[in-house]
């Protein structure tokens, strides 16, 4: 019988300070010096290439070197079940906590459950992200699809035909990005393996009373392949550019697609997979769904053999999967890359 715990969360949400399990220390709070409104993240239209799918893929290829975090537009992922869903989950969060429970456990292998962060101090202190996260998986619909929530009602519905359209996108985002890199457009997805791991994050931030104190998400760089972020409009989200964090501006009906580590190991370092997190605000509930394409433990990733030569030799090693996972694990909260420990 796996222990659920009770959430705390947010318990205080309504004061007009912030509590104290969430403040950071000085130097990690988000500071107006570090951020950079110079660059925007560049926006491609999925179908303004219609005549020329070439001229996409070059785009493609050259924003996933330059940014490795970009924002698509007619994606072909239908708009109404982009917001029902988001409407499903906004509910969801909204829930009185005794309803949510059962979803709250402290048993990492549970596969649908909702995990809150913590920045993990160098004196050990923990401090918690002012963010709650619903984490389960989106693919194949079948298996876990009796495990998803019942209230609201629509959400299985709603949840598993977003995920079969965002499937067809994200299979599309990583033929583009394989033809990007020169290769055969199938070459991502079979390096990546069989059985890979689809699973989602709805990230969800209420109103913070003071948003200079805190952070939503602290800085990461997704540990997956590659990610498809839905956001609810509401500014929140920084990439790292050019050493500040820019802004992304939301686009309606857009999604942000994130290269993730695992693409850019696999390109021997051409494609990036970026810094990203996320600041809270005063005034407006922030949401974020992270649909992520994750190989499976046992896959061997490494720089393919196709990009590599005398004059481009690897700079990562092969490993398992599931070594990255263990040190990514080890590493929490710390700044160094987990990439760099596979050079
Ligand atoms: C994430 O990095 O998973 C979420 C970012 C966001 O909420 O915009
Ligand atoms: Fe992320």
């Amino acid at each position: 019988e796996v222990k659920k715990i009770v959430p705390f969360r947010f318990a205080n949400n309504t004061a007009l300070c912030l509590s104290p399990e969430f403040i950071l220390p000085e130097e990690k709070r988000p500071c107006l010096c570090d951020v950079s409104s110079m660059h925007s993240v560049p926006i491609i239209d999925l179908k303004g290439y219609d005549e020329c799918e070439h001229g996409l893929v070059q785009k493609i290829s050259e924003v996933s070197q330059q940014w490795g975090m970009f924002q698509v537009i007619n994606h072909g992922v239908s708009p109404d079940l982009c917001r029902g869903v988001l409407a499903a989950l906004l509910e969801f969060f909204q829930l009185p906590p005794e309803e949510r429970s059962i979803f709250f456990t402290k048993d990492h292998s549970e596969p649908v459950k909702i995990l809150n962060y913590y920045f993990n101090g160098s004196d050990q202190k923990k401090v918690a992200m002012w963010s709650e996260t619903f984490t389960h998986p989106w693919h194949p619909t079948e298996d876990f699809k009796h495990y998803l929530p019942t209230n609201p009602p629509q959400y299985r519905d709603v949840f598993a035909a977003y995920a079969k359209e965002a499937g067809t996108l994200m299979n599309r985002l990583l033929s583009l990005m394989s033809q990007g890199l020169g290769l055969e457009e199938g070459s991502l997805v079979r390096r990546l393996g069989a059985n890979p791991n689809f699973y989602s994050h709805a990230n969800y931030y209420p109103p913070c009373p003071e948003p200079e104190l805190t952070m939503g998400l602290n800085e990461h760089n997704d540990i997956t392949a590659l990610t498809i972020l839905q956001l609810n409009g509401v500014p929140g989200l920084q990439v790292e550019y050019d050493g500040k964090w820019v802004p992304v501006d939301p686009v309606p009906d857009a999604f942000v697609i994130i290269v993730a580590d695992q693409i850019q190991v696999l390109s021997n370092g051409r494609y990036k997979s970026p810094a990203h997190r996320a600041v809270t605000n005063r005034w407006l509930s922030r949401l974020s769904l992270a649909m992520f394409y994750a190989p499976n433990d046992e896959v061997v990733i490494g720089p393919m053999e196709e990009l590599t030569d005398e004059e481009l030799p690897p700079i990562y090693r092969n490993y398992r999967h599931k070594e990255y996972m263990e040190e990514f694990y080890r590493q929490q909260g710390k700044r160094r890359r987990v990439k760099e420990a596979f050079e």
